[in-house]
């Protein structure tokens, strides 16, 4: 009898088991690396099997991932999309499949707001603001020109489109600053720093601030502009965002000067989001994660905190 019982517990608890399929963007950042482990880790610890894709940056092989895991039927699909259009077809295919799909950190650009329950992940367009806002207060008793040269994220992804609009949407009154240079280094340290030695043979002494879209791509661009023989953090401010443990680094060293924080570790809530769907619990059409600016004189003391 007693083994009979167990059986039939097992197996309920199996029935209950909810399977979330993950596509994920790539590897192309610390970033990245710590959102992954925060997705895996949370999974774990909330019992939801995980099924789990890696893009490698492509739009093409997230699209697949997805249409896979409607063929699985799994319960639940969350992405992170790598760029912000292109959603109609594989989210009315999920749609139709009467399968929830959540969005975890990039948004995307689509008119039927159906296609998704909620999205998870931080506000792009107030970071870029931040990021701006700091350059008006430090450069506020300099007539200028200011020159920014800015390192893009992926093109065509929420953070990059977003990173620069909340920028311009503070600088643009201000005809002092001026971005003189501007284009894509993918979100990868490889990316940052080449478009940086570019920038540094065109533009050399002319640039007064790096903006880069993201620590990795600010880290490759301190070490093109040390080739070059510029001085990151002193001549050249550089203004970067995600504030990982290597930015933090950076900002010892004296070369980052201020870093917008990014916060990867999304799983928590993610797998909460999971449950209360399949619950059948309404949930708020975007959930916003916390986040503030650190200065490079905060980075000795706050670094022992960080978690990524
Ligand atoms: O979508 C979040 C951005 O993507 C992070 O800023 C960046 O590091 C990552 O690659």
């Amino acid at each position: 009898l007693t083994v009979a019982m167990s059986v039939v517990v097992d197996s309920h608890a199996q029935d209950k088991k909810i399977t979330l399929g993950f596509a994920q963007v790539g590897a192309e950042s610390a970033w990245r690396t710590a959102n992954t482990v925060s997705v895996k880790q949370a999974a774990k610890d909330a019992g939801i099997n995980l099924k789990f894709s890696d893009a490698q940056q492509k739009q093409e092989n997230q699209i697949r991932a997805i249409r896979s895991y409607i063929a699985q039927k799994v319960d639940v699909i969350a992405f992170s999309p790598v760029v912000e259009s292109g959603w109609e077809p594989v989210l009315e295919e999920a749609k139709k499949a009467h399968i929830p799909v959540v969005l975890t950190d990039r948004n995307i650009d689509v008119k039927d707001k159906s296609l998704y329950v909620t999205m998870i992940g931080s506000d792009f367009l107030e970071e870029g603001r931040r990021a701006g806002r700091w350059l008006e207060e430090t450069y506020k008793n300099n007539p200028g020109p200011i020159n920014i040269a800015e390192l893009q994220g992926t093109v065509g992804s929420a953070p990059a489109n977003d990173r620069h609009s909340g920028l311009m949407e503070i600088i643009k009154n201000d005809p002092k600053f001026k971005i003189i240079a501007s284009q894509s280094g993918d979100f990868t340290l490889a990316g940052g720093k080449q478009v940086m030695e570019a920038f540094a043979k065109t533009y050399g002494k002319q640039i007064n601030v790096v903006y880069a879209h993201n620590d990795d791509m600010a880290l490759g661009a301190i070490q093109a502009m040390e080739e070059a023989g510029m001085k990151p953090g002193t001549d050249v401010k550089v203004v970067s965002f995600d504030a990982t443990k290597g930015g933090f680094q950076a900002m010892i060293a004296g070369k980052i000067n201020v870093d917008v924080e990014c916060s990867p570790l999304l799983g928590p809530q993610l797998m909460s989001a999971v449950k209360d769907i399949v619950a059948g619990k309404t949930l708020p059409k975007r959930i916003v994660t916390n986040e503030t600016v650190f200065p490079m004189n905060v980075a000795a003391q706050v670094l022992p905190q960080r978690k990524y």
